[in-house]
C-alpha cells in the first residue's frame, strides 16, 4: 500500500460532503478525524466517512489524532484562527475559499504556517476546470494576439432563507462580504488566474434585494497587468441563477466559456483548434449534474504535496491575492475611486 496523508476536517457543514467525497476518491488521502461544534453534524460526517468517533473540540482532535492535513471548513472569517491553531500543532492546512476575510487575518495565518514549517494550501476548485486552463494558455502563449478585453458574469441567486440560514452568512465580520466575497470570488480568482493578474479596480457594490449587511450586487471595471481592460458583474439577485460566463478577446482571436464548456472559440490561426473540455462545473440551481472533480484534484494534490514535501497547487499567498482583489473592489465602491490591488 502506498503511503497516504491522514486528513482531518474542522467544520462539517454544507461544503463538508465535497471534502469527504474528495478524500474518499483521492488515492493518496485517507480520512482520519472530523470535528464540528454541532455534535449531530460531526456524527453524520463521521458516519459518511466510515469513522467510529468524532470530535466537537478542535484542540482535542488535534491533540488526540495523528494528522498530516486538516481541512478548514468553518465560516470564512474564522479560517485564520482555526488555521493558526492547526499550524501550531505542526499540521498542514488546506483552507476553503476565501482564505479569510481581512488582510491582517490572512497575513497572520500565512505567517503561522511559515513559522511552524507547515504547508498552507487553498481551495479554488474551479481553477482545475480544463476550459480555464486552456484559456489561460491561450492568453499566456499569445495565441489570442494582444488581449484587449476580458469579462466575467457571476450572476447567481440566493434567497433570503439562504442569508437567514446561518448567523455568519451575509455579515461583514464572518462572511467578509456578499455576492463577491462568498460566491463571486471563484470568478474573480479565475479571471486573475487566466489573465495573469488584475491590477486596478473601479467598482460599485450595493444591497438591492436581500436584507443583509453585505452587497448582493456588484459591478467593476478592471485593469489587467497585461494592459487589457475588463468588466465583472457579480450578484446573488439574479433569478434563477445563471451559468458562470467568462470571455476573453484579443487582436487574433476570441473565446467565451461557461460551466459546461466553450460557447465561442474563433481564432485567426485555423490550426489553433478548440480544445476538448473535460468535466463540468456548476453551482446551486444550475439544473444539471455536476462533479466533485475540482475538490478531489486539489485534495489529492495537497496529499502529494505533503508526501513529496513540495508546495500545493494553490498556496496561501496566491489565494490571498484573490481576496485582496475583492477587498479593493469594496474599497473602490466605498470611496468612489480607482483602487490599485495590493
Ligand atoms: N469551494 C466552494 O465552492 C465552497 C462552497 C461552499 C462553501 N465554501 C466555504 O466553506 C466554508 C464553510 O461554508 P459552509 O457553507 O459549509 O458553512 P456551514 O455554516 O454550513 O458550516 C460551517 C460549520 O462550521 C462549524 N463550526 C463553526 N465554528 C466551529 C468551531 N470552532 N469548531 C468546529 N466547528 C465549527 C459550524 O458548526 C458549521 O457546521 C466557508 O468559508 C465557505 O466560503 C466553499
Amino acid at each position: 500500500m502506498e503511503k497516504q496523508a491522514r486528513f482531518g476536517l474542522i467544520g462539517c457543514g454544507r461544503i463538508s460532503p465535497n471534502h469527504l467525497d474528495g478524500i474518499a476518491h483521492a488515492p493518496h488521502a485517507v480520512l482520519a478525524a472530523v470535528c464540528d461544534l454541532d455534535a449531530k453534524k460531526a456524527e453524520e460526517a463521521a458516519h459518511v466517512g466510515g469513522l467510529d468517533k468524532y470530535y466537537t473540540d478542535i484542540d482535542e482532535m488535534l491533540e488526540s489524532e495523528d494528522l498530516d492535513v486538516v481541512c478548514i471548513l468553518t465560516p470564512s472569517g474564522m479560517h485564520s484562527e482555526h488555521a493558526i491553531r492547526v499550524a501550531n500543532h505542526k499540521i498542514n492546512v488546506l483552507c476553503e475559499k476565501p482564505l479569510c476575510t481581512t488582510r491582517e487575518k490572512m497575513e497572520a495565518m500565512i505567517e503561522a504556517c511559515h513559522k511552524n514549517g507547515v504547508k498552507l494550501g487553498a481551495i479554488f476548485q474551479r481553477r482545475t476546470f480544463s476550459a480555464a486552463i486552456s484559456a489561460r494558455e491561450a492568453v499566456a502563449t499569445g495565441r489570442l494576439g494582444k488581449v484587449t478585453i476580458a469579462g466575467a458574469e457571476l450572476k447567481y441567486y440566493r434567497d433570503q432563507a439562504y442569508y437567514d440560514s446561518g448567523d455568519w452568512r451575509g455579515t461583514w465580520e464572518w462572511d467578509g462580504g456578499g455576492a463577491l466575497m462568498n460566491q463571486g470570488i471563484h470568478g474573480v480568482d479565475m479571471l486573475n488566474f487566466m489573465m495573469g493578474g488584475i491590477d486596478t479596480v473601479y467598482a460599485r457594490c450595493d444591497r438591492l434585494v436581500w436584507d443583509t449587511e453585505v452587497e448582493d450586487t456588484a459591478v467593476a471595471l478592471l485593469g489587467f497587468k497585461n494592459g487589457a481592460m475588463g468588466t465583472l458583474q457579480g450578484a446573488t439577485t439574479v433569478w434563477p441563477g445563471l451559468d458562470t460566463v467568462f470571455s476573453i478577446d484579443g487582436s487574433k482571436g476570441t473565446l467565451c466559456f461557461g460551466d459546461k464548456g466553450f460557447y465561442r472559440w474563433q481564432m485567426e490561426d485555423p490550426t489553433f483548434k478548440q480544445p476538448e473540455v473535460v468535466g463540468s462545473l456548476g453551482g446551486l440551481n444550475c439544473g444539471y449534474q455536476t462533479t466533485n472533480m475540482g475538490h478531489t484534484i486539489q485534495i489529492e494534490d495537497m496529499a502529494c504535496a505533503v508526501l513529496e514535501n513540495r508546495d500545493p497547487m494553490i498556496v496561501g499567498e496566491d489565494a490571498m491575492h484573490s481576496v485582496n482583489i475583492v477587498l479593493a473592489i469594496y474599497e473602490s465602491s466605498r470611496t468612489g475611486k480607482l483602487v490599485h490591488v495590493k
